[in-house]
């Protein structure tokens, strides 16, 4: 198996098909809003429990995320630490500004730290991307610096992978500039009038989320929801300025670790999908992906499913059941098709993990 798995799923089935999925749904989760993620236990008797979140999580953040954020810090300060000593490197940074939506400085993070360390960095965060993300790729990491003025205003990144990625190298707790914070729209107000409360208060943090760049924190989001970098003001020393790293997850690709290889796996994986995919295609369209992390035992049984990633959203449509309804059917039928999968025996346990993208 060696494409995405891609469904594109139309709007033919007015009716959920919780009922028909083997599997019962358990709760309503609230999304989570960082690493966490729902979980789905395999039981003996062949009727499992399937945890489904209400609402998909468009973003989420990791602190103390990279074992060596230390050492390009410190590689930052080597270069920047003494203003009046000449070091080619200093010459590094694009100055980019367009016109009322971005001014910032920026630079290759690989021409910046060197090969060595950019590729440590690459594998740390291609690693994290095949294992939660379900994404194999990740485009060139740039390093940007705002100082005093600089910001994004909002705007998505379309096209450029499913989920995009800001990795601080800020001096954040020790800031003297105010600003700088990573701001993404939330996505309930973009159906506003749909979900307008006329009792419920409307501000800065009821319409986008705010998430500070401290320090080695990675933070993930969906670069379709309109996002920017509120403005740095008072700060002109770049290295006390806001430093990130940042790009973009591409490519979903199924990834497979422990002793179920790919080439093992195919077959029985292979035919789950096909019934799979012919059912998804019966249910109302939706966009953004899934990611389910299957547990195999050396038995060949799937012992646990663990949702990795959620931005699995139905398309609205009036005549349809709620969203949720949508959400829940899509969900319990790729999870049933998992949990019963069969695998062939090894010798020992294996994690498969899958991405489902909906366009
Ligand atoms: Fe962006």
């Amino acid at each position: 198996m060696t494409t995405t798995v891609r469904v594109r799923a139309h709007a033919r089935c007015a009716a959920p098909r919780i009922a028909r999925a083997k599997g019962r749904c358990r709760s309503r989760a609230p999304p989570p809003q960082s690493a966490g993620a729902d979980v789905v236990d395999a039981v003996d008797s062949g009727e499992h429990d399937i945890e489904i979140a209400e609402r998909p999580d468009h973003w989420r953040t990791i602190d103390g995320f990279y074992a060596r954020a230390d050492g390009l810090r410190d590689a930052l300060v080597a270069t920047h630490g003494d203003v009046r000593r000449v070091k080619a490197e200093r010459f590094c940074w694009d100055y980019w500004h367009v016109e009322n939506q971005y001014t910032l400085l920026r630079t290759p993070a690989e021409d910046y730290f060197g090969r060595e360390a950019y590729v440590e960095l690459e594998e740390a965060l291609l690693k994290y991307a095949r294992e939660e993300l379900g994404c194999s790729g990740i485009t060139p990491v740039w390093m940007s610096a705002y100082v005093h003025s600089m910001r994004q205003e909002l705007h998505a990144d379309v096209p450029h992978g499913p989920w995009a990625f800001v990795l601080s190298l800020t001096d954040w707790d020790n800031r003297k500039f105010s600003g700088g914070e990573t701001q993404i729209m939330r996505p309930e107000r973009l159906n506003y009038w749909k979900n307008f409360d006329a009792t419920e208060v409307v501000e800065r943090g009821q319409i986008l989320e705010t998430i500070e760049p401290k320090f080695n924190r990675l933070t993930v989001f969906d670069p379709r929801l309109p996002h920017g970098v509120t403005e740095v003001f008072g700060e002109k020393d770049l290295l006390k300025g806001r430093i990130v790293l940042h790009g973009w997850f591409t490519d979903p690709l199924p990834s497979f670790s422990g002793a179920l290889t790919e080439e093992m796996a195919s077959e029985a994986l292979g035919e789950s999908l096909e019934a799979l995919y012919a059912r998804l295609t019966e249910l109302p369209r939706a966009s953004g992906m899934v990611c389910a992390a299957l547990t195999v035992a050396p038995s060949g049984d799937v012992k646990k499913l663990r949702w990795t990633c959620d931005t699995l959203t139905p398309v609205p449509m009036p005549e349809l059941p709620s969203e949720t309804d949508i959400r829940d059917a899509i969900m319990l039928d790729i999870a049933s098709a998992l949990l019963e999968t069969k695998f062939p025996q090894t010798n020992g346990e294996s994690t498969i993990t899958l991405p489902f993208c909906f366009e």
